[in-house]
């Protein structure tokens, strides 16, 4: 990579992150003692942008597929799940010390970033080959030859500049903590490091409760945690995020064609939403988690390269054969249509709500130059722009803002609306673009006269006279999701 480029992805970072604070999206945790590692809050607007992405994600699993419910379980499990699942043994990153800089960083990812170099520089065949070699070493739990990997490419500590490393590690990911009150009779449980359990571990329930058929999926969204060894980039990898999983049980050996399938569906969904199409690509793993016959992520392009936003795995029925072998319950559904009893194999669709929300804003942020002045605005799709519109009467006075409050009463029910009656109405209108309301509506003299007033559209900043009487119409159509849905 081009020493140039990087300070260009640096400093585009920096100014989303800055943005991100200034204008009540997201916050460092408690700020106010330094804050917390990989631990952030959101703001006025960051809130109703990540609730907007939750319920379009929620919407499109639960109600465009008719086989597609949802549950909430408790974030809080019992520890023979996490046993059952793999994860107290295997839930792991390979990490490793700089004795010069004392800093930690994931071994794999050290390696990946040196890939990502190679391919920037258009080394695709060295970039693969390094990929495939790491892949190979860790599949094989060769922590030693991941660690001669490192050393052989050079690669150095980005503090330090020296390649003094310790030997490569596993460290597990979980958070533990203890539920009882007496001290010998505490038992040790964990954060669930992933919302599926909750699914799997209710299989049965739901598919007898809501009289499901394979195949069909359940759908969760949830906290999650993990310990993880480098936080880094903003809300990208935090401790504490939010997770959207989908687990959809389908008839063994079907698993692959499903796979397919969830693979471009849940691409679709990315464009629909707005996402350029060359800045979204799949990428096949290298390294199978413990528990999948095949997985991939689909990435983005972030301002630090593409990075995954979310992925798809086929699962195979590791997980329901593991519950039913800890918990000596059969986890089996009968298929009617072939008279078989069998466990299901799963196909997991699992984005984090927060990188998503990251997804949105860095694809959103406009920062360009306009007529010799510089114009920052958030381009949300309407339907999941915190603020639909703002009605903004020109004046204090003369009757404005009673008429302006009285259009605020007609929409307020439907949409999210600001009421602004400070400061000039151009730096009004700028208020809103920095936080990405895609309408301004200013009520005006005539407006008094001929119940018409102007709509000043966000990305052009066009302006238009509209009655009154049609904004409820408009704004309906603009910010409603079935513009997203009918594109899926
Ligand atoms: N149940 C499968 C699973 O958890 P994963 O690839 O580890 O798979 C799925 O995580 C998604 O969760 C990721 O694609 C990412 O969007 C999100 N995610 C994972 N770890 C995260 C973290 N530390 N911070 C924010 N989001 C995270």
């Amino acid at each position: 990579m081009a020493k140039n480029d990087t300070t260009a992805e640096n400093t585009q970072l920096k100014d989303i992150i800055a943005h991100a604070k200034e204008y009540g999206f997201v916050y460092p945790s408690s700020e106010i003692y330094d804050g917390l590692q990989a631990v952030y809050d959101y703001g006025a607007y960051g809130v109703e942008l990540k609730n907007n992405l939750k319920r379009l994600w929620w919407e499109s699993m639960t109600r465009l597929h008719d086989n597609i419910v949802g549950i909430d379980a408790a974030i809080f499990m019992h520890p023979t799940t996490w046993k059952a699942s793999g994860h107290v043994d295997s839930f792991n990153d390979p990490m490793v010390d700089n004795k010069d800089s004392k800093k930690r960083y994931r071994a794999d990812v050290l390696i990946e970033d040196k890939a990502a170099g190679y391919e920037k520089s258009g080394d695709l065949e060295r970039a693969q080959s390094l990929l495939g070699a790491m892949g190979k070493l860790l599949e094989a739990e060769d922590l030693a030859g991941v660690h001669d990997l490192i050393v052989n490419e050079g690669i150095v500590c980005p503090i330090s500049g020296t390649s003094n490393w310790t030997e490569v590690r596993q460290f597990n990911l979980m958070f533990s903590t203890q539920v009882g009150s007496v001290a010998e009779d505490t038992t040790t449980i964990y954060l669930r490091p992933e919302t599926a359990q909750g699914i799997f571990v209710n299989f049965l329930n739901v598919q007898k409760t809501a009289r499901m058929k394979v195949p069909f999926g359940i759908a969760q969204i949830g906290k999650a945690f993990r310990n993880e060894i480098v936080a880094r980039q903003f809300i990208f990898r935090m401790r504490e995020f939010e997770q959207m999983e989908m687990q959809f049980f389908v008839r063994p050996g079907t698993e692959m064609d499903w796979y397919k399938t969830w693979a471009a569906t849940r691409v679709k969904w990315h464009l629909a939403l707005g996402i350029p199409e060359d800045k979204i690509r799949k990428h096949d793993h290298e390294k199978l988690a413990h528990y999948a016959n095949a997985a991939m992520d689909l990435e983005y392009e972030f301002p630090f390269g593409f990075k995954e936003v979310e992925g798809i795995h086929s699962r195979t029925d590791f997980d329901l054969k593991q519950h039913q072998e800890f918990s000596r319950k059969k986890q089996q559904y009968f298929d009617p249509e072939i008279n078989q009893n069998y466990i299901p194999y799963v196909i997991e669709t699992s984005i984090g709500a927060d990188r998503l929300f990251l997804m949105t804003f860095c694809n959103a942020f406009v920062d360009e130059e306009v007529d010799g002045k510089q114009r920052t605005y958030l381009k949300f799709h309407p339907a999941i722009a915190p603020v639909k519109a703002a009605i903004l009467p020109l004046v204090k006075k003369d009757g404005l803002p009673e008429k302006a409050r009285e259009i605020v009463e007609a929409l307020k029910y439907d949409f999210n609306i600001i009421y602004e009656e400070a400061a000039s109405i151009g730096k009004r209108y700028t208020r809103q673009d920095l936080i990405g309301t895609p309408f301004c509506i200013a009520v005006d003299h005539q407006t008094l006269e001929d119940n018409m007033v102007t709509i000043r559209h966000r990305d052009t900043t066009a302006q238009e006279r509209v009655p009154i009487s049609e904004l409820h119409a408009r704004l309906s159509e603009a910010c409603s999701f079935r513009r997203i849905f009918e594109k899926i």
